[in-house]
């Protein structure tokens, strides 16, 4: 037996080649309402990142491509204008064999994280349900209240998510929260870091350093599903009282479960409905919302915006973490792929908010002009023990990528941080 020849030729070392893969599932931080992977579920989780991933990264940028040297000259050509509308460039791209391709892996991406979602939740729902119990039964800090009704617009299935947020599987489960963690993880792309927590610690960190002398004891994060964005607000606020309220049980059940499992015990969990809140008028310091309304209606969104104002006290802040609406300047590409969630992502309401006036909204719900502000806040992750997660791409890089192109001033300044809107009472 010979040993392998040794090179004694000097070489230079190597470059380490940076590749920004999506974290694993396992880098999910764990507690015990988390749906454990078997190793075949682990494997069909990271598929499905880095399926969304690639989708993302490096099929995406090719649609403006397509749509510049394609679809726009065709259609200016037999038709002798430009687009009227969104509908006239998606009528244009569905003939579009590269679009057919792009559209059909990221729908089938997302059809696909929920099925290997629910597999993995379904199949121990019984045990992660019986943990959920222990944290939640008799806790007076779970306040469910079996009166409300979930609105139309809640219960379709939002994000193509199979009984959205409140059917429930076993009675009284936590089936949609757990559903909700486990998927949510693949959709964006591992981007929201370890605790599924990337707006609410962004949030958090952002008031706390831009408003020092803000000393809220009273914070409603409105909508907050899961808890999963107000953990790192009532964390990083240990004397607030925070209370998370949602037209969900299940996912109230969750997030109760989960907060109490991370040891956060200042959030009381509350089911109503955003638009009928019977909370004093005044009583509050701050009003969250995150990723809410996009999910709401143009009415009951209104409505609550009005509602926000009421409940806080003069001086509170209303603060807002949403899909920034398009600008004056936005090329039609860019609204026909930023409104794509609407038309295949199950997302009604998404189209339309995308055309309203965020700014011109909370001056119609009552706050004052002078205290109405948007903002671009630098984002922070919780990197554990996978620090790439903040090099991971999500589903929405690369239509976030063609608004950072533009010149107009949302799209520029998106580039440094995450878009709030809201309001100084
Ligand atoms: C996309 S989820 C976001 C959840 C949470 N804010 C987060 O960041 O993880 C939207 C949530 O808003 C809730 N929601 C929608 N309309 C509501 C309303 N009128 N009142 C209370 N909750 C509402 C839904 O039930 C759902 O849990």
């Amino acid at each position: 037996m010979t040993d392998a020849p040794v090179s004694t030729t000097a070489t230079a070392t190597p470059t380490p080649v940076e590749v920004a893969l999506p974290p694993p599932y396992s880098a999910l931080h764990r507690h015990p309402m988390l749906p454990v992977a078997t190793h075949d579920e682990t494997a069909r989780m990271n598929f499905l990142i880095n399926l969304v991933s690639h989708v993302g990264k490096d099929i995406a940028p090719a649609m403006p491509a397509v749509y510049a040297k394609r679809v726009e000259p065709a259609f200016k050509k037999s038709r002798g204008r430009d687009f009227a509308n969104t509908s006239e460039v998606r009528e244009a791209m569905r003939a579009e064999p590269a679009y057919q391709s792009w559209a059909a892996l990221r729908r089938g991406a997302q059809e696909m994280r929920h099925q290997a979602g629910r597999a993995m939740v379904f199949r121990q729902l019984e045990e992660i349900d019986a943990a959920a119990r222990r944290f939640n039964d008799g806790a007076p800090t779970l306040k469910l209240n079996p009166q409300v009704q979930v609105p139309k617009y809640v219960s379709v299935d939002n994000h193509l998510s199979p009984g959205g947020y409140e059917r429930e599987v076993l009675a009284g489960d936590i089936a949609a929260g757990a559903c909700y963690e486990a998927g949510h993880f693949v959709t964006a792309g591992g981007g929201t870091g370890g605790k599924s927590d990337w707006p609410g610690r962004t949030i958090a960190h952002f008031v706390k350093r831009q408003f020092p002398d803000f000393k809220p004891k009273r914070i409603l994060d409105l909508g907050a599903g899961g808890g999963f964005n107000a953990l790192p607000i009532a964390e990083l606020y240990p004397d607030a009282e925070v209370i998370a309220v949602d037209v969900a049980a299940p996912m109230l059940r969750y997030g109760h479960a989960r907060a109490k499992a991370f040891g956060v015990n200042n959030i009381t969990f509350l089911q109503a409905d955003g638009e009928t809140l019977d909370l004093a008028l005044g009583s509050l310091d701050w009003v969250q919302t995150t990723m809410v309304w996009h999910e709401t209606a143009l009415g009951p969104f209104r409505n609550m915006l009005k509602k926000i104002r009421t409940l806080l006290r003069p001086g509170g802040l209303s603060l807002n973490f949403e899909q920034p609406n398009f600008d004056p300047d936005t090329p039609m590409v860019e609204k026909f792929l930023r409104d794509w969630d609407a038309w295949y992502n199950n997302e009604p309401f998404w189209a339309k908010l995308h055309t309203l006036n965020f700014r011109d909204e909370m001056i119609a719900a009552g706050f004052t002009p002078a205290q109405v502000f948007e903002e671009w806040a630098p984002q922070v992750r919780s990197a554990g023990a996978y620090p790439a997660w903040v090099q991971t791409v999500n589903r929405h890089d690369a239509e976030h990528a063609m608004a950072n192109a533009r010149k107009s001033t949302k799209a520029v300044r998106a580039k440094s941080g995450m878009y709030l809107f809201g309001a100084w009472n």
